[in-house]
């Protein structure tokens, strides 16, 4: 894969307005596009119109977390939409949930299941799941179910991904958020890794939001983030 084709930028913005003005600023740079909740709710999913206009790719991170049913259903309109070629679901969810929503995805879609966000650490696992596991042997175990129910790959951090890949296979996809440059803000992200190394341990997609979309020349950043990434 180029570059390129390996950065997806997360459009985290409440209007229509502001995400279709980076998309314009970053052109012909940035082919890949992340939609989550924020953009999708505000604009009450019409921005992937326009994405779909710029003939962008787009990953739909909605992180579908439900009874297998009602999954599905979800599932079954992120399907109907063309211009969707990635979305994914929460691995905690349950292996019946990631096999019934993979039975109603189009065949060329990739369905990810969500592992460990990368938001949270190793105290967090304790505290919140009272569970003797460290983040990334959590986000391991999710992956295996999620390889067995049958998911395309899973969302994970850059730290975990060599291990993942080593027990789920190099074919199963790993997308990776929490990337940031030495010299940006953490933010509320945890688990985070440089873009370069990030891609050296086994990330195959890179999402990237605030050191890129908040940085002053929004097309400088990903210019360089490009560039790290080749350099892997
Ligand atoms: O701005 P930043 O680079 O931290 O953006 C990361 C993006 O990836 C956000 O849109 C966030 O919702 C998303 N994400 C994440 N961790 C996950 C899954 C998705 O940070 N496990």
């Amino acid at each position: 894969m180029t570059a390129q084709e390996r950065l997806i930028v997360a459009l985290d913005f409440q209007t229509a307005k502001e995400a279709e003005q980076m998309v314009l600023t970053l052109g012909e740079h940035v082919s890949f596009y992340k939609v989550g909740l924020e953009l999708f709710l505000n604009t009450g999913g019409s921005i992937l119109e326009f994405l779909a206009s710029q003939n962008k790719r787009i990953f739909l991170d909605l992180k579908f977390h439900d009874i297998p049913n009602t999954t599905a259903a979800a599932a079954r309109f992120a399907a109907s939409l063309d211009s969707v070629s990635m979305f994914n679901l929460h691995a905690s969810g349950g292996t019946q949930m990631i096999k019934d929503s993979m039975a109603v995805k189009r065949a060329d879609q990739i369905l990810l299941a969500v592992t460990v966000l990368t938001s949270l650490d190793d105290g967090d696992i304790t505290a919140n799941f009272q569970s003797p596991l460290t983040a990334s042997e959590l986000a391991l175990n999710l992956a295996k179910n999620s390889k067995l129910a049958g998911a395309n790959g899973v969302v994970c951090s850059a730290l975990e991904a060599q291990t993942i890949k080593k027990h789920c296979g190099e074919d199963f996809i790993t997308v990776c958020p929490g990337i940031r440059f030495n010299d940006s803000q953490v933010g509320d992200q945890k688990r985070v890794l440089g873009p370069k190394e990030a891609i050296q341990n086994g990330a195959d997609y890179l999402v990237i939001g605030r050191p890129i979309t908040a940085d002053p020349s929004p097309k400088d950043a990903a210019l360089r983030m490009l560039e790290e990434i080749s350099k892997a």
